[in-house]
């Protein structure tokens, strides 16, 4: 279950250019409800200090989180078509008994499927900032009888993950929202078991093709400016999705 009290309001957003009517009802009803950024800019009371959240990293503006009313995007129909889900779910080379970390889990589209190919001797740790997300994947995965996901909230700067036990953490569209890039690129790196890997997917900002918001993608070459400096090197990519970017990160020797 989660482990923190309630996030703050996140203000909504949408991602394809062509949106349709139920999209702009969902915007607006989301706008109408917050229209806030996804960090506070101080920490609620009896929570850790959270610094204000940063609005650009290394020259990027940062995205703004995607509210939990959008979450019926993320298990569309069309998904598998477009991003090709399955051939990045198979890149990933995840084994049986493997803990897995879902970090921006949102409703789970990926999360349950990881949870199948870790099986039941290993874990999924499913981390979000919105409990909403979390609960609507908590409903998916009752349906679905899958018991080995261990929901986490996690704050803007916190994804509250053991340390050294993960020995992989994906990130689907996620990197580009986070308000606290560093702290979090810190956080993760404290998680991961010594040759454990972040598999980072973003969409691709090179190809304008990709019908997707410039501020929701990333180029290779951002995504390197922004990882390496924070003791991380880049061990494998994966170039065969249609829209993202797939690269593959280990711990740099030192921090
Ligand atoms: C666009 S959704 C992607 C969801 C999922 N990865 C997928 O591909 O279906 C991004 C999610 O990241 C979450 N998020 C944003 N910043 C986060 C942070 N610092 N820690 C954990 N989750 C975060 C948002 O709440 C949202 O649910």
């Amino acid at each position: 279950m989660p482990t923190v009290s309630a996030p703050p309001p996140l203000a909504a957003r949408w991602w394809t250019a062509p949106c349709c009517a139920l999209w702009l009802t969902l915007i607006s009803l989301a706008g109408a409800l917050a229209e806030q950024p996804a960090a506070p800019d101080s920490a609620p009371a009896g929570d850790e200090a959270i610094p204000p959240a940063k609005s650009k990293y290394k020259g990027r503006e940062i995205a703004v989180t995607m509210h939990y009313l959008g979450a019926p995007w993320l298990v569309r129909e069309s998904r598998q078509r477009e991003e090709d889900c399955a051939r990045l779910l198979q890149a990933l080379d995840v084994k049986p008994g493997q803990v897995v970390c879902d970090m921006g889990c949102g409703n789970g589209f990926y999360t349950l499927q990881l949870a199948k190919l870790v099986g039941e001797q290993g874990s999924v740790l499913a981390v979000d900032i919105q409990s909403e997300m979390l609960h609507l994947l908590s409903e998916r995965a009752k349906e679905a009888q899958i018991n080995n996901i261990q929901l986490v909230q996690g704050t803007a700067i916190d994804p509250k993950l053991p340390s050294g036990s993960v020995d992989l953490i994906l990130l689907v569209d996620v990197y580009h929202e986070f308000s606290h890039p560093q702290q979090m690129l810190k956080a993760m790196r404290q998680a991961l078991k010594p040759r454990g890997r972040i598999a980072l997917a973003e969409f691709r900002l090179e190809d304008r093709n990709v019908p997707i918001k410039l501020l929701h993608k990333m180029s290779k070459q951002q995504i390197l400016k922004e990882f390496l400096p924070n003791g991380y090197k880049l061990v494998e990519q994966f170039d065969k999705l249609p829209w993202q970017h797939l690269m593959f990160f280990e711990r740099a020797e030192s921090p």
